[in-house]
């Protein structure tokens, strides 16, 4: 069977999407933990009620990214998983940690990448006057939230909107395509060529993801839903 440790920072919501989904739809493998940057998170608590191991790693508490880093990794290893998911986990990751998962993480980000990276990204797109908004599953690089993209989902943005309902729409999305993505990897269908990532298998098509998902799959099968 195998494994994936989720790593959060705060609320967790989707760690909890990814949990609840692992189960509904009985994947085989199992989320062997979830790790928090910090000791507080809400989401440390709903997971240890769980059954699910929940460990919480200070990063006040080493002097340095490398020390944290190292710290975490070593934290991830014991569990050997197949994956890792970064679900609103809030750190800037070293190179050594990242080159160590190549492969094997992914992120959820709250835009359509490649527009706004970082933070903020709710605030940037009223700012900018955009359209439409969404959020991006993509393997981790060491650049920036500009890995090879694996899906992403598509809201409007609303005349009257302020950035929580604009997030919120966006949340929504994130909770659907988040596990989606990450089952996918799990079931070994991710292949990355040239920095394009391709869903394999019969059913990537048809992965009922919804209109507003758009997968380099579903887009090249099918045209824009
Ligand atoms: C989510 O919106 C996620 O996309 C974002 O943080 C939120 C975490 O919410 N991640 C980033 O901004 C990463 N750069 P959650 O804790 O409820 O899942």
């Amino acid at each position: 069977m195998k494994s994936l440790v989720i790593l959060i920072s705060g609320r967790g919501s989707n760690m909890r999407a990814i949990v609840e989904a692992a189960a509904a739809e009985r994947w085989p493998s199992r989320v062997a933990a979830v790790i928090s940057s910090l000791p507080g998170a809400a989401g440390l608590a709903w997971a240890r009620e769980r059954g699910i191991a929940a460990e919480g790693i200070d990063h006040r508490a080493y002097a340095s990214r490398e020390q944290f880093d190292a710290a975490l990794a070593e934290c991830i290893d014991r569990h050997a998983p197949d994956a890792i998911a970064l679900a609103g986990f809030m750190r800037i990751l070293t190179p050594a940690f990242v080159a160590h998962y190549e492969g094997r993480l992914l992120n959820i980000h709250p835009s359509l990448l490649p527009a706004f990276p970082g933070l903020h990204t709710h605030r940037l797109a009223l700012e900018h006057g955009i359209k439409i908004h969404g959020c991006t599953v993509h393997f981790v690089t060491l650049r920036l939230d500009h890995g090879p993209i694996v899906a992403q989902a598509a809201v409007p943005v609303l005349p009257g909107d302020n950035e929580d309902a604009l997030a919120a729409r966006v949340l929504e999305q994130e909770h659907r395509i988040y596990p989606r993505a990450l089952r996918w990897l799990l079931e070994g269908r991710l292949v990355v060529e040239k920095g394009v990532v391709r869903v394999t298998g019969e059913d990537a098509d048809e992965s009922g993801s919804g209109m507003h998902v758009f997968t380099q799959s579903n887009l090249s099968a099918s045209g824009p839903p």
